[in-house]
């Protein structure tokens, strides 16, 4: 196990974490929301702020887990940029994953993406069954973090690679205020907060990685997330 203590930034605008509050633990569902964040996400996207080129580097072949998807962009823009290689969204709310599909559709990915209902804490999925897994700004919303990582490792063949993003709790205040005063559509601002709010900070998520069965971890970060990057062991 690697431990990578040398980005934890602290110091001017790097807000001093205050005490998580948990967000929710059932996924964005309902008519207004998930439209509202795909929305968001499409802006996000145009605006090439998902982390695509992090995961590209890491994770490029293969049968790929997505774990919370929501509406798909990070997938469906892995899956454009790379070749033979297959995806599946895991995502507990059915409405996120209505959008999903259809931005598949849209795509022209359908044959390469496939999506399943499921609390990432219990999968479906046979062990070893994927290649790699990634995930991005999810990890706040599972009740049970630590169960989550253990069923990831499970579902990775050995030697299969995985790459875990989330928002910092503690992220730069300017960035914070920015991206809340672009936020479009603006009903989505006060979900920017409480996602803030529920998210992790790096020393949390050393302190979680280091309960689990996961092996191989390195974390950084930049000013907005941190990254979980790693390969399971292939013994
Ligand atoms: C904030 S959205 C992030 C969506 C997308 N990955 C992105 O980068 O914007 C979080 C997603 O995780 C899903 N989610 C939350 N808890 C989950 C769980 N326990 N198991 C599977 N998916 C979950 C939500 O339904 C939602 O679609």
């Amino acid at each position: 196990m690697t431990q990578n203590m040398s980005h934890v930034k602290k110091g001017w605008l790097f807000a001093k974490a205050r005490e998580r509050i948990p967000e929710r633990n059932y996924g964005i569902t309902g008519d207004l929301e998930p439209p509202a964040y795909d929305k968001m996400l499409r802006f996000v996207r145009d605006g090439g702020w998902m982390p695509t080129k992090h995961i590209l580097h890491d994770i490029s072949k293969g049968l790929v887990l997505e774990v919370g998807p929501g509406p798909g962009y990070l997938g469906l823009e892995w899956l454009k940029n790379t070749s033979q290689t297959r995806l599946i969204g895991y995502d507990i709310s059915e409405d996120m994953l209505a959008i999903a599909k259809r931005n598949a559709e849209n795509y022209g990915l359908m044959d390469r993406a496939k999506y399943k209902k499921g609390n990432v804490r219990e999968m479906p999925f046979e062990d070893g069954y994927f290649d790699a897994v990634f995930s991005n700004d999810s990890v706040h919303e599972w009740a049970d973090p630590i169960d989550a990582m253990n069923e990831i490792t499970r579902v990775l063949k050995p030697g299969g690679k995985y790459f875990i993003s989330d928002l910092r709790r503690d992220m730069n205040l300017f960035l914070k205020g920015l991206i809340w005063v672009m936020c479009r559509p603006k009903t989505m601002r006060p979900g920017w907060l409480t996602s803030i709010d529920a998210s992790y900070t790096l020393s949390d998520i050393q302190v979680m990685l280091s309960k689990t069965k996961m092996t191989g971890w390195q974390v950084e970060q930049d000013v907005m997330r941190f990254y979980i990057r790693g390969g399971k062991s292939k013994m």
